[in-house]
This record gives structure tokens, C-alpha cells and sequence, in this order.
């Protein structure tokens, strides 16, 4: 192969030039964009990550040359020497940044040729995502894409700066590892040297970090890699990565102030974003009953009504009855809806369902009166209670939702975040950071009759509640605390445990014998006798984080190579099967019908 660059080196990038460079000679290297024949003059809209900068090829100056052009087409790669010059009277592109100016080519070599791309190079184009995906390296070479995985560089630069500057260690930990709890099924990767034995990729770097505190390093962080097998989403990929920190002899206000300090630098740096500090506090129980979600989108109002204790002696047996059966009640009054149609209705009917409600009752406030199948069943008092509980007015449309206070809220919460964006109620271009502080420590699970962590088995818990660890686990709180910006978790930590015997009584309540969370986390106990320090964290999303400041809907729009909901990547075909002597040489066996399905 050639030395096609031979002796030529950029002088410029293609955003570089204007007006002031005017009769210089420059070298642009690049890909066309564009290329277009004038009347003999070629014109060729020259890109590379930085910009566009208009070159031409013109006849009557250098015949070979632009002979030569002619051969140009889209995506090609070029390099080009030439001289600058304004661009002559109106043709001046006040939308490019280059827009004053031309170079007039006076060498030009084609450094490689381009198929045809399956897709414009350019921001709106009309194609699904699973082509976009398969054709990754020609996706990410559209201006939005680079835009993004470029935010997101300048993003982890500026938490590196802000963590450095703040007397944080930047410490690696294993990715073969033992299972590290927090709730999602780990990636097993089996051991050849130790036959029938796996590692398991890190959930989160959790038990790494605390025992950093207890061997003395008291700031730790990590822009870390995660691994998650679970149902995947917008916001969810199988790897993410977390902006993973720890600090020793801490309690939660610093952890807070840590965090804002680092989210408001990053958003300065990058955004050019003053934000607000401290950002807003809610308890855990107070975002629950006004919002119906334990991460509100607060840009909006719109808040829930509990009026459990009202219905609860109601004619309407069906929500006097699920308050009897220990359920709730809970409304909210969608202002100046009482025009949607049965069939807007039925949407929302069917919408609350996927949050298993069964219903969804609701009442119209009419100039003349309330129009709704329920309304026949209340008094006039308890008419003119809910009307004033309620603020209804004509123009109003009240929906209502009885069930157990987990279906109730959820239902209620996503159907508020859908009517804030159907309504247009949400400022787009707003950032709104809560705290959400005062999480329960445990949540019953009915499929396996046993309580979980809400947050993960190390977490502390309040003081105040250590009595209810045994004797009333669902009511004690915990000292954890959730980020949320917009309605999206971005992030969530905790003040640990680190008392051996506080440890073991939250194993326990969790339903673990002794013998068995000494197996699993022995190593921790052991570290807690060693002398461990207060200590306490934080782990951002890192991907939810940029998608927000990209002001983008997916994670995928911002991991240069993701995957898609079912885990594969389309680009290269992972995952793969394996070659029988790879499985022999790990001691595995794939089951006879998996593998047939597989080839
Ligand atoms: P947690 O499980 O809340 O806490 O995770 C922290 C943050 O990571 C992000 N996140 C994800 N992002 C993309 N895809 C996923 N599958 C995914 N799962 C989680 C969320 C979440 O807020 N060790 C604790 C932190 C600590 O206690 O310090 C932990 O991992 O934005
Ligand atoms: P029914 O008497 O079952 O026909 O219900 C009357 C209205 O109440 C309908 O609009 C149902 O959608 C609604 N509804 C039924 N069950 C519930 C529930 N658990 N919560 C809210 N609305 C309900």
C-alpha cells in the first residue's frame, strides 16, 4: 500500500477556518459530505468531528486536479492542499461556522474510497435503530452522535478534575469477582484453572470500595464499568457505567454536598450551566404520597390526593372495600381535561393497567354538574369534601385509582408523568435535582415470602429504627438517599453499616443464616472487626447523567456501542456460541436443546 499521506500533515481542522485566514495555504483532511457539480466547478463539503469546511475544484486553475474530483463521492476520505479565499458575494452560509470562506484546491489526494452508506450522514435521517446499530461506525459518525460521546468525554473529565481536586483516589477494582448484591442476576464467567467453578462480573464495585475505607485510602472513586443481566429499558443497559464513590468518617450531608459540588461543576464545565446548590430534599414516605414515585419529575405539579380516610365509610363499595382490605384511595385532578373522550379515557384506562391497576375511575366537572359513572354513589357532603380536597373546578377531570398502596402510587405516578408530557406541562429545557432521603430498609417480597434490601444489604440503618430491624421490617428507614434529575434515578448510595453485629442482625432480617452470609460475605465481617471507619457513598449512573445533558431520550444515543433490549450488539453479533473445544477446555456442557436452537 502507498504512502498516500506522503508528506502531508493538517495544517487545520474543518471548522477552523474564516475570514482572517484568507490567503493562507492549509492542509484539511476528511470525509465528504457532499459533493456538488456547478456549471465545471466541483464543490465538496469536506467533515471531520469538528466541522464542515466547503473546498473547490475549479477547471480553469488546475485542470488534473479537478479531474481527478470528479472521481469523488460521498464519504470518501480526502486530503487537500489549497488556498483560502471569501467565499464570492452571496454565497456566504451564515449557519456554518466556516461559512466566510472556500479553499481552492491545488492538490488533492483520494485516501480511500467509500461505499455508498446505507444512511445520510446527517441528523434527521428515516431509518430504524436496529440499522443504525448494525452500522454503528457510520452512526456514530452523524454530528448529534458525536456530539454526544463527545459530552460525555467532557463530562468524565470534569468529574476526574472536580474528585482529583478534591482529594479523591482513582483506584481500580476486579471485574472477576464474586456476586455483589443489588438485586439484578449476575454475568457468570466460568473458570478454566478451577473447573465447575464462575466468577461473576460486579453489579457494582459496593464491597471494593467500602473495604478501600477500611484500609485507610478515606476518598475513593472510579468511572467503573457494571454488569447487570436484567430486563432492559431506555435507561437500562446490561453494562453501564457508574461514577462510583466513598468517603470515610461522613455522614449523609457530605456525601450531598460531595455529589451536588461535583454535578454542579460538571454541568459548568460542560453545559455552561450555573445550577442551584443544595438541591431540593424530600423524604422517601413525602415523594411517595405526592408524586406516587420515589423519583418525582418535579419540573411539573400535578401532585396526588390521598383520600383513603374519606372513602373508607364511602357508598362506593368498590374503593370502601379496598380501603377496608388496608388499601388506598388516591386521586389526581387533571386541570382543564373534562373535554378528553371516552376513548382518550379508555388509553389512560389501559395505560394504568400495565401498572396492574384494576381501574381507572374518573370524574368530568361540567358547568352543570359532575358527569361519571361513580358520582351516583356520593353524598352531596362527600361531594363538596372532595371538591374542595381536590380543588375541583368546571373544565376539571378527576381520575381515581383503589388498590394496595404499591399499585395505587405507581399507577397514579406513571399516569402523572404521562399527562405532565401529553399536556405539556414540563419545561424541557429545565434541570430539576431532588434528593430523596428516609428510603425504607426492606420490601417484602411476596413470591419469595421474604423481606429484600430496598438499596442493598449494607446500607445503615436510622438510628431511631434499629429496634424495628426485627420486629417491624418494612417501617424501619435506612440512611439512603436516590439523585433524581427529571424523574430519572441518576443516583443512589448510602451510609453503611460498619458494625459486625449491626451487619449480622440486617443479614438476618433478610432471611440469611449465619452459615450462609458467613460463606458469602465473611470477608466483609472480618474487615468489620479489623477497625473500620464510619463511611458512606455514592454511585452515579454515568449514562443516565449524559443522556440528560444531551438532552437525548435513550442511553443507547450515548455508549459509542451498545446494546439492544435483548442484550445483543448488533455490530459485531454478541453474544456468540462457543466451540466445542472451548466448552471442554471450561468443563462445560451446553444443553442439548439450547444448543441445537443456537445453531
Ligand atoms: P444502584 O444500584 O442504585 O447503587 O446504582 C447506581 C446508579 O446506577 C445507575 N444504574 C444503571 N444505569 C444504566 N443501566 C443499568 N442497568 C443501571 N442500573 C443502575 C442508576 C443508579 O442510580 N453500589 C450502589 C451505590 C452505593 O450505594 O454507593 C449501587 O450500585 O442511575
Ligand atoms: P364498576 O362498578 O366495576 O363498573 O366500576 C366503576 C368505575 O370504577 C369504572 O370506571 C372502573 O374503571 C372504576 N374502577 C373499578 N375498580 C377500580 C379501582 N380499583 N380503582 C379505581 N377505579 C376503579
Amino acid at each position: 500500500m502507498a504512502d498516500l499521506l506522503g508528506e502531508m500533515r493538517r495544517s487545520h481542522h474543518c471548522c477552523e477556518l474564516s475570514a482572517q485566514d484568507v490567503g493562507r495555504e492549509v492542509v484539511l483532511m476528511g470525509w465528504v459530505q457532499r459533493r456538488r457539480d456547478h456549471g465545471g466547478v466541483i464543490f465538496v463539503d469536506l467533515r471531520d468531528r469538528r466541522g464542515i469546511t466547503q473546498v473547490v475544484f475549479n477547471p480553469e486553475l488546475n485542470a488534473e486536479v479537478h479531474a481527478k474530483a470528479h472521481a469523488i463521492r460521498s464519504e470518501y476520505v480526502l486530503a487537500v492542499r489549497g488556498k483560502v479565499e471569501p467565499r464570492p458575494e452571496g454565497m456566504v452560509n451564515p449557519n456554518l461556522v466556516t461559512g466566510d470562506i472556500e479553499v481552492l484546491v491545488s492538490e488533492l489526494r483520494i485516501l480511500n474510497d467509500a461505499q455508498t452508506p446505507v444512511f445520510m450522514i446527517e441528523d434527521q435521517i428515516d431509518v430504524s435503530e436496529s440499522i443504525r446499530l448494525q452500522q454503528r461506525h457510520l452512526d456514530l459518525r452523524r454530528p448529534r452522535q458525536q456530539r454526544n460521546i463527545i459530552t460525555r468525554h467532557r463530562a468524565a473529565a470534569a468529574i476526574r478534575s472536580y474528585l482529583n481536586a478534591n482529594d479523591f483516589l482513582d483506584i481500580e477494582t476486579p471485574f472477576l469477582t464474586r456476586s455483589t448484591p443489588e438485586g439484578a442476576r449476575d454475568y457468570l464467567v466460568p473458570s478454566r484453572v478451577n473447573p465447575g467453578q464462575f466468577y461473576a462480573l460486579p453489579q457494582s464495585p459496593q464491597l471494593f470500595k467500602q473495604l478501600l475505607m477500611i484500609s485507610g485510602y478515606d476518598r475513593y472513586y472510579q468511572i467503573v464499568r457494571c454488569f447487570r443481566d436484567e430486563d432492559l429499558r431506555a435507561d437500562r443497559q446490561p453494562e453501564f457505567t457508574q461514577i462510583d464513590m466513598e468517603m470515610s468518617f461522613v455522614g449523609e450531608a457530605d456525601v450531598m454536598a460531595t455529589a451536588e459540588g461535583m454535578v454542579a461543576h460538571t454541568f459548568q464545565e460542560v453545559l455552561g450551566k450555573p445550577l442551584d446548590t443544595p438541591f431540593r430534599r424530600m423524604t422517601y414516605a413525602e415523594a411517595v404520597d405526592r408524586y406516587g414515585l420515589d423519583k418525582p419529575d418535579t419540573r411539573f405539579d400535578l401532585e396526588l390526593k390521598d383520600l383513603s380516610e374519606m372513602m373508607a365509610t364511602s357508598n362506593f363499595k368498590v374503593f370502601a372495600s379496598v380501603v377496608a382490605k388496608g388499601g388506598i384511595v388516591k386521586a389526581l385532578n387533571a386541570k382543564g381535561c373534562s373535554s378528553f373522550s371516552r376513548g382518550e379515557i379508555d388509553q389512560l384506562t389501559d395505560f394504568v393497567a400495565v401498572y396492574k391497576a384494576k381501574g381507572l375511575a374518573w370524574i368530568k366537572v361540567k358547568a352543570d354538574g359532575w358527569q361519571s359513572p361513580i358520582a351516583k354513589f356520593f353524598s352531596d357532603a362527600e361531594k363538596a369534601a372532595m371538591t374542595e380536597r381536590l380543588d375541583m373546578a368546571p373544565g376539571d377531570l378527576v381520575f381515581f385509582v383503589a388498590d394496595q398502596a404499591k399499585v395505587a402510587n405507581e399507577a397514579l405516578g406513571h399516569l402523572r408523568n404521562h399527562l405532565g408530557q401529553k399536556l405539556g406541562l414540563i419545561d424541557e429545557s429545565a434541570f430539576h435535582f431532588l434528593w430523596v432521603t428516609h428510603f425504607p430498609m426492606f420490601e417484602y417480597n411476596p413470591d419469595e415470602k421474604r423481606y429484600e434490601a430496598l438499596h442493598h444489604p449494607f446500607t445503615a440503618p436510622l438510628e431511631a429504627d434499629y429496634d424495628l430491624i426485627e420486629s417491624d421490617p418494612t417501617v424501619a428507614r435506612s440512611r439512603a438517599y436516590d439523585l433524581v434529575l427529571n424523574g430519572f434515578e441518576i443516583g443512589g448510595g448510602s451510609i453503611r453499616i460498619h458494625d459486625m453485629d449491626l451487619q449480622r442482625r440486617v443479614f438476618s432480617a433478610l432471611g440469611m443464616a449465619p452459615d450462609v452470609y458467613e460463606e458469602k460475605f465473611g470477608f466483609l465481617l472480618a474487615a468489620l472487626e479489623s477497625g473500620a471507619p464510619p463511611h458512606g457513598g455514592i454511585a452515579f449512573g454515568f449514562d443516565r447523567l449524559v443522556m440528560l445533558m444531551c438532552g437525548e431520550s435513550s442511553i443507547r444515543d450515548v455508549i459509542a456501542f451498545p446494546k439492544t433490549q435483548r442484550a445483543s450488539c448488533l455490530l459485531t453479533n454478541a453474544p456468540s456460541t462457543a466451540a466445542k473445544s472451548q466448552l471442554d477446555e471450561l468443563n462445560l456442557r451446553v444443553k442439548a436443546t439450547v444448543s441445537a436452537e443456537a445453531d
